[in-house]
């Protein structure tokens, strides 16, 4: 059961389900101290136990010879600068005197059931009373009149705090929030590792990991974008933690433009982890009765290692944060032309590769960049949503109810942020483009960005989108995101305001995405920036999948794959099988290896049908036929990582388990081939140890405690060349050879 008690003597509050609590108090100065977050705790009246001071002469403390009392060691929730703390705030407010040193003490407080919308952002979400309890504590700066108001959600079922803030102007004076922070908490030690998800183009959310150390740790992102450089994720996980044991914290911000994720350590070894919109470039005018509303930021606890952690993220990712439409809904198998034809196709060839697709058992056809305006390339006409009659005589419009007509849905692809020189759009709103008056403007892509800061550009790019979908039959979006804003400036925001500019800019995303939700609920958004430059849960929200990376190289997706699962559940994750040689790095796998890897996500095709064997297109049919089996299981089982990549030499393995632990399918990774290699044995996780499973490999059963506790074998490579004049009898031996080679493996109850 979800629950906050409240203290009344104490001032405290203590979030608790069954596995975790979290525990803060109002202390004696008006502010609010942190006490507990971690494996659930007994409730008892006081937890003032909790808070160790120290005898301080020689730093600020905060009454006249109280030595004990200094934020400068006191555990805090949301601190402040300045007043005895000197470590990186939650938020700063500038003043109408140039001050920023502020007061906020606590006022009131309110516990209901459920969980209230954050206006405008994206946002987890609660279902009936007893799914969730939020906790809304405000907080007074009497001097400005500013009201500060902090929201705590704790689930029943899921292992998450959900936190925001809001800050309201409430007096008369106007005032700049220049830092907002979606979160902050003190943590009592350090001894933590921090594991990130670092990349860039092609290379998105590889883990990095580094044992904290003292003054500040951070990443971030000031492109505008949550970016492929630093995921808005990261870990702090005990040293000896592993996937399956130990103590690790997990935190997300459900956000998409500039964040910034930070842990700072002082010099009493304390850790203070804050997370939210990115403070270099913000600020935030308030004027009277004006409020303000930070992203939410979610923190999870397992005590389950990093595997138990991913498994909150996943499930309530799933279940509490994708539109109610697509929560287990099972996601199509797709066939998207972009790497079969790029920009040259018409409509001839479109409904020639659709109409194999269907052969082979896909079930949408995505139409991606080229359709519209004169796109023959990437020079022009983005901003101009309209069909190209030239390829598409009947347009687009007319193409997607031929594709209906074969039995498949229609999928299309829009780049709405955007705008080429080249085009219509331009020549009539050339003031529409991102761009600081007197400067010169930088390039990228042959495209600049549209100002979404104003919603007059918001509304204009829906009208197109929405003529073209009223008229048309489509079922799913690509929405792709293809540079970042340079020489930010909002041409509709007056000076003082030019520091709202990059979150006004996401918001105005945000708002497209709703409104397009709202007019067209049933369509199935796939979010998509160069790639993965954009995956996060602030997109997951609006677009259940997002593409992982442009890098459809499946020896590199496994680690793209295994790096995104940290945080994002696996129905979330774009994959595809592409062609060979692989058009981002040259390398030939074979199919069944890119099948292999691509079907653990929103599994689809990027090729040209009409280009494989008819050995091939069986090969295809099968693999199709197997994932519809497995689809459910695959896209919202329990998900474990059993073997590292990145610690590897990236080879891998993990394996997807069915709720009632019937089912479980488990894929396994080898990159390069190594004469007499060691023995191979993987431990595998989440079976029922009592039941017997029969194994696809030959039949084989095995009980679920044997698979856990001694482990599965898989195939083996051949040893050497006289290995090959015997004949190979026993089951896991002999059938893995060469390099890029995988296996799945499926195991069913027998009983
Ligand atoms: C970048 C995306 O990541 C690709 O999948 C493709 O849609 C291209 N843009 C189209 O321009």
């Amino acid at each position: 059961m979800a629950e906050i008690r409240f203290n009344e003597k104490t001032m405290e509050f203590h979030l608790q389900n069954d596995r975790i609590s979290y525990i803060l108090g109002v202390l004696e100065n008006g502010q609010l101290g942190h006490l507990y977050f971690g494996k659930k705790i007994r409730h008892r009246d006081s937890f003032q136990h909790l808070i160790q001071m120290r005898t301080l002469s020689h730093t600020a403390y905060v009454y006249e010879n109280d030595y004990l009392f200094s934020l400068d060691t006191i555990r805090q929730e949301y601190p402040s600068y300045g007043t005895t703390d000197f470590r990186e705030p939650a938020y700063q407010i500038e003043q109408e005197n140039g001050s920023r040193i502020t007061g906020f003490c606590y006022q009131r407080h309110r516990i209901y059931p459920g969980k209230e919308s954050l206006k405008g952002l994206p946002a987890t979400y609660a279902e009936g009373n007893g799914d969730a309890v939020t906790l809304e504590i405000v907080m007074v700066d009497a001097l400005i009149q500013a009201e500060l108001t902090l929201q705590y959600t704790i689930y029943e079922n899921y292992d998450a705090i959900c936190r925001s803030a809001r800050f309201t102007n409430c007096g008369k004076q106007k005032w700049k929030l220049m830092r907002a922070m979606s979160l902050s908490v003190d943590f009592y030690d350090s001894d933590f590792e921090m594991l990130q998800l670092d990349g860039a183009w092609s290379r998105e959310r590889h883990i990095t990991k580094r044992h904290l150390a003292k003054g500040i740790q951070s990443i971030s992102s000031a492109r505008g974008a949550s970016s492929s450089n630093h995921n808005p994720f990261f870990v702090l996980k005990r040293p000896a933690t592993t996937e399956f044991q130990g103590e690790a914290y997990g935190f997300c911000l459900v956000y998409s433009g500039n964040f910034l994720a930070q842990v700072e350590v002082d010099h009493y070894d304390t850790a203070r982890i804050s997370m939210g919109i990115n403070p270099f470039a913000f600020s935030w005018m308030l004027q009277q009765g004006e409020s303000f509303q930070t992203p939410e930021a979610v923190m999870v606890y397992s005590e389950n290692g990093l595997n138990g952690m991913s498994q909150h993220f996943h499930n309530l990712f799933n279940q509490r944060l994708v539109q109610k439409r697509w929560r287990n809904q099972e996601r199509p198998v797709l066939l998207n032309n972009w790497e079969a034809t790029y920009f040259n196709f018409n409509e001839e060839k479109i409904l020639e590769i659709a109409g194999k697709a269907k052969e082979l058992g896909v079930e949408l056809f995505v139409l991606d960049d080229g359709w519209f305006g004169k796109r023959d390339d990437a020079a022009s006409s983005l901003g101009d949503w309209f069909s190209d009659r030239d390829k598409l005589p009947e347009g687009v419009e007319g193409l997607s109810w031929k594709i209906a007509d074969m039995g498949l849905q229609f999928g299309l692809w829009f780049e709405p942020e955007m705008v080429n020189p080249v085009s219509k759009l331009y020549e009539e709103y050339e003031e529409w483009v991102i761009r600081t008056p007197g400067r010169s403007m930088s390039y990228g892509r042959n495209q600049f960005v549209l100002d979404f800061s104003n919603p007059e550009v918001v509304d204009h790019i829906y009208r197109q989108m929405e003529a073209v979908l009223e008229n048309s039959k489509i079922s799913y979006i690509k929405w792709d995101m293809n540079r970042n804003i340079t020489e930010a400036y909002g041409a509709s925001l007056e000076a003082e305001r030019q520091g709202e500019f990059f979150h006004r800019y996401i918001l105005g995303v945000y708002q497209l995405y709703e409104k397009l939700l709202t007019k067209f609920p049933d369509i199935l958004f796939e979010s998509c920036a160069s790639g993965g430059a954009r995956f996060d849960a602030g997109m997951l929200y609006y677009a259940p999948q997002c593409w992982a990376s442009d890098d459809t190289d499946a020896a590199e997706r496994i680690k793209i794959q295994y790096g995104t699962s940290l945080a994002y559940p696996i129905s979330s994750i774009g994959a595809h099988v592409s062609a060979v040689p692989n058009h981002q790095i040259g390398r030939s796998t074979s199919l069944s290896f890119r099948a292999h890897v691509a079907c653990f996500g929103a599994f689809g095709y990027e090729l040209d049908p009409k280009q494989l064997t008819e050995s091939e297109q069986e090969e295809i049919k099968e693999q199709i036929r197997f994932f519809k089996r497995y689809r459910k299981l695959i896209q919202f089982g329990d998900f474990y990582r059993l073997k590292d990549p990145f610690e590897n030499q990236g080879n891998a393995a993990w394996m997807v388990v069915s709720q009632d632990r019937r089912t479980a399918i488990l894929g396994y990774y080898k990159i390069l081939a190594a004469p007499n290699p060691k023995l191979k044995k993987l431990r595998l996780e989440g079976l029922d140890p009592k039941c017997r499973y029969r194994c696809s490999r030959a039949g084989e059963t095995y009980f679920g405690d044997e698979l856990m506790n001694f482990g599965f074998l898989p195939d083996m490579e051949f040893t050497g060349a006289t290995a090959r004049s015997f004949r190979v009898t026993r089951q896991n031996s002999g059938s893995d050879k060469g390099d890029f080679t995988s296996q799945l493996y499926v195991l069913e109850s027998c009983e």
